[in-house]
């Protein structure tokens, strides 16, 4: 019997996770096209098949809306062991597209992980993006004119961060009332351990806050006046920013006028701003509904890198986090009250996350910093496989096995020579 090395490995799953020109997160839990994940998927695939990872960026936009929005998950085809499905959001009289999807977007890393297939073949990528360009434009103004009032980029729903029961969304959450939701019938709990899984209460006030927005026809407007969570985000203003850059550039390639992107980039770059906590000295996410901050330190704000902010003020605590945990970077602080290692976003390691942590710190000339990351997500993967989350305590695998975002980062940044990535 030969043993198949990790690459091969990670080339078995995101095959093996093909449905047909999309791939699924893994089988089982996520049965259908989450935004965010196809980003990365298409940047794994770009390690092997081109062509391929062209195609999981064209069919991620198989599902955007008329208005301009991305969907957070595309409903392809019927799959019962996923709840809430395409019934329960009840989009498809507004979307204006065929394809059932849910009636929110994600991190928008799609035009990051695209300008990378793009620099793999510049010839075959600007046949690819001609088609493409206009509608990453849509989408990106889409979160400027939607998400973007107060500066930063806000989420409407928990999902929309990507990261679902994060520490970020608990005051904000405190304050939906979530008592008319009824039964429902949870699938995700069946899948996995429910201790690593975001609680009933959590579940209860995403579908509150669903019922709202699908009760409104999916009106923006009044989902961002009366809507029942509104939270200033950055993972979705620093991704978007960065993106932003990404699609500035590739717009460039095509001789396009890049104007408005410019405009987006100027006043993202001023919104950022006004995430920064002076109380915990971070940047933070920030309930637009009540002005407050959530006052937590997590690893989204290492995203700045990335976005390409050299905030010096942020080194202390990406410091403080690499010593806190043998494998890092944690998701939530090792020193909150509301840690805890097992926990989906309130603690564990996403090698996704790192994955963007690191590319912002390479690109910054943070080398040191940058490797200590790849080196420990490549020990992570190692030792417990291409797993959802680890445990950045013992570095235990958790969630769902046989990821393909995990099995993406793998081939396209965690084991690559520094030196090539
Ligand atoms: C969970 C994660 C989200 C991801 C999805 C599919 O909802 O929080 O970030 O996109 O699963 O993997």
């Amino acid at each position: 019997m030969t043993t198949l090395s990790l690459s091969d490995q990670a080339i078995a799953i995101l095959r093996g996770n093909d449905r047909g020109g999309y791939t699924v997160p893994t089988e089982g839990l996520y049965p259908y096209q989450w935004n965010w994940d196809s980003a990365f998927a298409a940047y794994g695939f770009a390690e092997f098949d081109l062509p391929r990872a062209w195609q999981e960026i064209e069919t991620l936009f198989s599902g955007q809306w008329q208005n301009g929005m991305v969907p957070h998950i595309l409903f392809h085809q019927k799959d019962d062991g996923y709840f809430p499905g395409p019934d329960v959001w009840g989009t498809d009289k507004c979307s204006g597209n065929a394809v059932s999807s849910s009636g929110i977007s994600q991190p928008p890393v799609a035009a990051t992980f695209t300008r990378a297939l793009f620099e793999k073949d510049i010839a075959f990528g600007k046949e690819k993006l001609e088609a493409l360009f206009d509608k990453f434009v849509a989408w990106h103004g889409w979160f400027m004119r939607h998400r973007g009032e107060s500066g930063a980029i806000c989420v409407t729903h928990p999902w929309e961060s990507g990261r679902d029961n994060a520490a970020d969304w608990d005051a904000a959450m405190a304050n939906v009332d979530a008592s008319n939701v009824g039964d429902y019938t949870r699938r995700d709990t069946s899948h996995v351990n429910p201790e690593m899984r975001p609680t009933k209460r959590d579940y209860d006030v995403y579908l509150a806050i669903l019922y709202f927005a699908r009760d409104n026809g999916w009106d923006e407007q009044r989902i961002l006046d009366d809507g029942l969570f509104r939270v200033a985000d950055p993972t979705l203003t620093f991704t978007l920013l960065r993106a932003n850059r990404d699609l500035k550039w590739m717009g460039e390639q095509l001789g396009r006028d890049v104007s408005e992107i410019d405009g987006w980039i100027v006043a993202l770059e001023e919104g950022v701003k006004s995430l920064w906590n002076e109380d915990i000295g971070c940047y933070d996410a920030k309930d637009l509904r009540t002005g407050l901050f959530a006052g937590n330190v997590t690893s989204a704000a290492f995203l700045c890198w990335y976005a390409g902010i050299d905030d010096k003020r942020m080194l202390p605590h990406l410091e403080r986090f690499l010593i806190a945990s043998p494998h890092a970077v944690a998701s939530l602080d090792p020193t909150s009250p509301h840690y805890n290692p097992k926990r989906y976003w309130r603690g564990p390691v996403w090698v996704i996350v790192n994955t963007l942590i690191g590319i912002g710190l390479e690109d910054a000339g943070y080398r040191s910093e940058a490797e200590r990351i790849r080196s420990d997500c490549a020990r992570l993967i190692e030792g417990g496989g291409f797993a959802e989350y680890f445990d950045p305590e013992d570095g235990t695998p958790a969630g769902g096995g046989v990821f393909t975002w995990t099995a993406a980062s793998w081939l396209a940044w965690v084991s690559k020579d520094p030196k090539e990535a």
